[in-house]
């Protein structure tokens, strides 16, 4: 017998993170207080009183809802996913979203996607970099200084204005990203240590940094890599992500991983110059709601 029940509590919750844990063993799950302010309705599965799945039904940042069951490999083929994604989308449906996006890294998952009417819009590559445990700073261009998030506050709010929309804009997603300053400080930006801002004199130009994983502090994501248009293709990307790796390595990371749309050439050729290799591929599915 397949059970859905909200996950609310923080042990529910840390429920609904393990089976997310699971699923993607090669990314961060957000922390419960992370979830919490995060606004998503999130949903466990039990079959047969035990826990088999968890999904969520969110706002996506390209519009519509995001929705995203997903199930322990052990309870797979129950029929679990099914229920998870029929309940997640009533849901999205009830919050006013007329379709609804999700992602899906296998074969598998695709086949359950497209026989629920999902088709694909996009396509992600994930590329990873070891990080060793001497990686040089870089030289910095002359004219130019970098700071940290940490050591500049004042600034987020410019770097999300004057760099952040700029490069959503630009960015090859099948759907322009709308996030408000507020989500993308929540999710773009919770290690302001390890968010680096090139500034040009008092001009905002640039900024890469790494998001923090506690669960696996060894490991770290690269956030919103950016640099203003009027400065593309003189090396102050490769510049700021070779500083983000040096801080990663004496700070205890031995990985960095970042996630970029297909088409978005000039971030992977920048990322394959700096040593990252491609290891998953994960494509964007939608479809008009009610399912
Ligand atoms: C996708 C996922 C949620 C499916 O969960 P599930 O509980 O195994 O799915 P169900 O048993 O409810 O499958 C319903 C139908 O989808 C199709 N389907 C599901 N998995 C499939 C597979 N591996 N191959 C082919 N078809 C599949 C089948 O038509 C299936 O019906 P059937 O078993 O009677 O043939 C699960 O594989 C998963 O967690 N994947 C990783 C996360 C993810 O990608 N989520 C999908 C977001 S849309």
């Amino acid at each position: 017998m397949i059970e859905l029940r909200a996950a609310e509590t923080d042990d529910e919750l840390e429920l609904w993170r393990s089976v997310r844990i699971a699923v993607l063993p090669n990314e961060r799950t957000a922390p419960v207080a992370e979830l919490r302010s995060g606004g998503g309705f999130m949903l466990l599965a039990f079959r047969d009183g035990e826990l088999a799945g968890s999904g969520s039904a969110s706002k996506s940042d390209i519009g519509g809802g995001a929705v995203t069951p997903r199930v322990l490999p052990a309870h797979r083929r129950r029929g679990v996913g099914a229920a998870l994604l029929q309940q997640l989308a009533r849901h999205a449906e009830e919050c006013g979203h007329s379709e609804a996006g999700s992602m899906v890294d296998d074969a598998g998952s695709l086949a359950f996607a497209q026989r629920f009417g999902f088709s694909e819009t996009g396509r992600q590559v994930e590329q990873v970099r070891p990080v060793g445990p001497d990686e040089p700073r870089p030289a910095v261009p002359d004219g130019i200084e970098v700071v940290t998030v940490a050591e500049r506050p004042e600034l987020l709010q410019r770097l999300y204005h004057e760099l952040a929309l700029q490069a959503f804009e630009d960015m090859p997603t099948p759907r322009k990203v709308e996030i408000t300053l507020e989500e993308w400080k929540a999710e773009w930006l919770n290690w302001p240590e390890a968010t680096f801002i090139a500034l040009a004199g008092d001009e905002v130009v640039g900024m890469a940094g790494l998001n923090f994983d506690a669960d696996q502090p060894d490991r770290a994501e690269n956030t919103l890599t950016a640099v203003r248009r009027d400065r593309r293709g003189r090396g102050l990307a490769r510049m700021l992500k070779e500083t983000a790796t040096a801080w990663a390595s004496a700070h205890g990371i031995r990985e960095i991983y970042t996630w970029t749309q297909t088409g978005n050439d000039n971030m992977r050729a920048v990322n394959e110059r700096l040593g990252f290799f491609t290891r998953d591929m994960s494509i964007s599915v939608r479809r008009a709601l009610p399912l």
